[in-house]
């Protein structure tokens, strides 16, 4: 599995190749990006680069769930992402969009989401077959930013994506060598572990927890300044249990964020609590949230492979869709 997240720089090529290929002209009032799992993190993707992008023009709604807020309309663009494309809850979702008029967009590398979007003429950005979808995040992600920079909401410019892909190949060594020690270090606490990190890398946290569920089977917290700081950081006077490690990822080019992340390591530290801390690297934030999930998703799967575990295998998932199946209602399109 390793190969699919050392391969990403291929990847974002083949994303590149693609760049353009669909591509929308309307003016949305607001843009939801509705998925799941793996492929729902894009959202999140998105939703970061757009709040930190000045004159951006439609606010983003990132929906991880089987219905839409009641406020997504016609006059919004709807993403519906899902890798395999037979993911009930964003079938449902899509469907939703559709039957409330608002346009609409699939992301997918088949299944349902791509037949029901041929039937209903929805625009299909498709990404490479064979992956398991957390390994398709920068294809995914790409996709969607190729979408909106046709529509002059750019996020990432085609430019900006090849230099990215140049980039993630050149620092892929020193991802390998981070990933290694990261493993190493939550292998030999064997505790409950924490990811802790300043706004806005939220979203690294998060990827980073789902990609150790689901890799490596461990259980994950999150927890993010200045937030943390109202309330996590009060939690750590008195737990139940001292067994815990943490993971710091700071970006050094945030004065303010890594500072706020020194102090969190000074009370995880006071609390007993062992600290491994992840520097980005990159010189913009796509390139920053790349790495870092790049650096976590390699790790994940080092550290199922010290463990002695599948890191393909996701039986909790499969378990869970097969109990959706029996009990939704929703006829595909
Ligand atoms: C990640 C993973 C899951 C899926 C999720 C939704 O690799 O396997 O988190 O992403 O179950 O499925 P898709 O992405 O196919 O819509």
């Amino acid at each position: 599995m390793k190969n699919y997240y050392l391969d990403w720089h291929k990847m974002i090529e083949r994303a590149v190749d693609s760049w353009g290929k669909v591509s929308v002209s309307f003016k949305p009032r607001a843009i939801a990006i509705t998925g799941m799992g793996g492929s729902g993190c894009v959202g999140d993707y998105v939703e970061a680069l757009a709040s930190s992008r000045e004159g951006f023009g439609s606010p983003i709604i990132v929906v991880k769930s089987s219905s839409l807020p009641k406020y997504v309309a016609g006059s919004d663009l709807v993403f519906a992402v899902s890798y395999s494309g037979d993911t009930i809850e964003t079938i449902m979702a899509f469907g939703e969009a559709l039957r409330r008029g608002a346009r609409v967009v699939a992301i997918t590398s088949g299944g349902m989401l791509e037949e029901c979007s041929k039937i209903r003429g929805v625009p299909v950005v498709k990404v490479s077959e064979g992956l398991v979808p957390r390994a398709a995040l920068p294809e995914m992600l790409i996709g969607i930013l190729g979408v909106l920079d046709s529509m002059n909401l750019t996020l990432a410019s085609r430019d900006e994506v090849v230099e990215l892909a140049q980039f993630i190949g050149e620092r892929s060594l020193d991802a390998v060598n981070e990933a290694k020690a990261l493993a190493n270090f939550i292998y030999e606490s064997s505790s409950n572990l924490v990811i802790a990190t300043h706004t806005p890398l939220e979203v690294i946290a998060v990827r980073g927890k789902n990609e150790l569920n689901e890799n490596a089977k461990i259980l994950v917290k999150v927890e993010v300044a200045p937030e943390w700081a109202h309330n996590d950081i009060v939690g750590w006077e008195n737990p139940f249990t001292r067994n815990w490690a943490a993971i710091t990822i700071a970006d050094p080019g945030n004065i303010l964020g890594a500072r706020l992340v020194e102090f969190m390591e000074s009370i995880y530290v006071k609390s007993g609590v062992k600290v491994h801390k992840l520097l980005l690297k990159g010189s913009n934030l796509l390139e920053k949230l790349i790495y870092g999930s790049l650096v976590l998703g390699l790790a994940s799967v080092e550290l199922a492979e010290l463990r002695g575990l599948n890191p393909l295998e996701t039986k909790g998932i499969a378990l869970y869709k097969k109990f959706l199946r029996e009990i939704a209602e929703e006829k595909p399109c």
